[in-house]
């Protein structure tokens, strides 16, 4: 189904669309810009569709992921829409009992810390995620010629939700783990990539124009230690979709140590965070592959003139890229004003149009 796919993919306006077309390195007639979390508690819209169901039984809807999915197309008039889930929805539908809470995240029921842990992560098959299939067929029916990226969680972020059983600013248990028990490590991570990969090809075959590995949370890790317990996996996910012709963006936080390998684990776009200019991430990333990213979300809160000279710092710094997609450097934060992301929008295609 990823071959039929990718060729009823191919007649898609979509799929020359400016995003994709700047993810190839492909000239374009402006810098798109779509925001990480661009649908969310932003939006008073969203709210409202919101009040009073579940994030898990939001993503399990198919006509509600739509519907919130399309909100910032609407509004913004954003480059692409991004799929509405959470990194959590493909585990918690392979068996892993789970709760998404408001302010804190995924709270896991049960921890994986053993072996035996590992069991309860079975293998995903596609109709354990029939209502993800369903809303990306919506969806592309409804977007036309605006691209829908499809997401998953990398192994590592993943990993440390499972292993810590929610979130963790030291990822201690996981590294525990990792150094402590590194075959055990290993095997997460494997049955994790094989969830991810499976999980993203459902996506593909129902026709997405692009997909995004978010590992988030690998920022924590040493260039040496992410190439030794992280890369080979995330590698696997990515390798697995090369066929499926679509662009691969991956993304994390604080990874500047890690750019580089980031690239060569199988990324066409490598996102960045805030912290290293695009200029550098450039220079770290290398000339066969584009970057994302990458103003800060908190400048948003800025006054206007602020916001302008750092969207235009943004776009000078991307112009050292072969091809750049504008974005801000980690998600629109729930206090965001969402006129100012819709000016932002404005902003990015005056000023670089070409
Ligand atoms: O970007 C988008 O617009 C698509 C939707 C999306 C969500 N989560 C919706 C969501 C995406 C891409 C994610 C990915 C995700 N989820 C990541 C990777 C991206 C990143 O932020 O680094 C991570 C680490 C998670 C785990 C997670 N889920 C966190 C940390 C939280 C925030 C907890 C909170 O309430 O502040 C969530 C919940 C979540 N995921 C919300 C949304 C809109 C908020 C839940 C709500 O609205 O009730």
């Amino acid at each position: 189904t990823t071959l039929e796919g990718s060729a009823a993919r191919r007649e898609q306006p979509a799929a020359d669309s400016v995003f994709v077309r700047a993810c190839r390195r492909q000239p374009v007639a402006h810098t798109p810009v779509w925001f990480m979390r661009q649908a969310g508690r932003s939006l008073p819209e969203y709210r409202k569709v919101r009040a009073g169901i579940s994030m898990l039984e939001a993503c399990r809807r198919p006509d509600l992921v739509a519907e919130i999915t399309l909100q910032p197309v609407r509004r913004h008039g954003v480059d692409a829409a991004i799929l509405f889930s959470d990194i959590v929805v493909p585990v918690a539908a392979a068996g892993i009992d789970l709760d998404i809470e408001p302010g804190t995240g995924p709270v896991i029921a049960e921890p994986i810390r053993t072996e035996r842990d590992l069991e309860r992560l079975r293998p995903l098959t596609p109709p354990d995620v029939s209502f993800v299939d369903e809303a990306v067929r919506l969806l592309v029916g409804e977007l036309g010629a605006t691209p829908l990226i499809g997401f998953a969680g990398a192994p590592f972020t993943l990993a440390s939700y499972l292993v810590e059983g929610g979130p963790s600013r030291t990822h201690g248990k996981t590294k525990a783990m990792m150094y402590g028990q590194p075959e055990l490590w290993h095997a997460l991570c494997a049955r994790l990539a094989e969830i991810t990969l499976e999980f993203l090809r459902v996506q593909v075959a129902a026709g997405v124009s692009a997909v995004q590995l978010f590992d988030s949370w690998a920022g924590a890790l040493s260039e040496a230690d992410y190439r030794r317990f992280v890369l080979p996996h995330s590698a696997q996910v990515l390798s697995g979709l090369a066929e499926a012709g679509v662009p691969r963006i991956h993304f994390g936080v604080g990874t500047a140590q890690l750019l580089t390998a980031m690239g060569e684990a199988g990324a066409d776009v490598v996102g960045v965070d805030w912290r290293t200019p695009l200029d550098a991430a450039t220079a770290l990333v290398g000339p066969e592959r584009a970057v994302q990213g990458n103003l800060d979300p908190c400048v948003l809160f800025a006054p206007w003139p602020v916001v302008e000279r750092e969207v235009r710092r943004v776009l000078a710094e991307g112009r050292a890229a072969p091809g750049h997609v504008f974005n801000l450097g980690h998600g629109v934060l729930p206090e965001t004003e969402p006129e100012v992301l819709t000016r932002v929008v404005e902003l990015v295609h005056e000023a670089s149009a070409r």
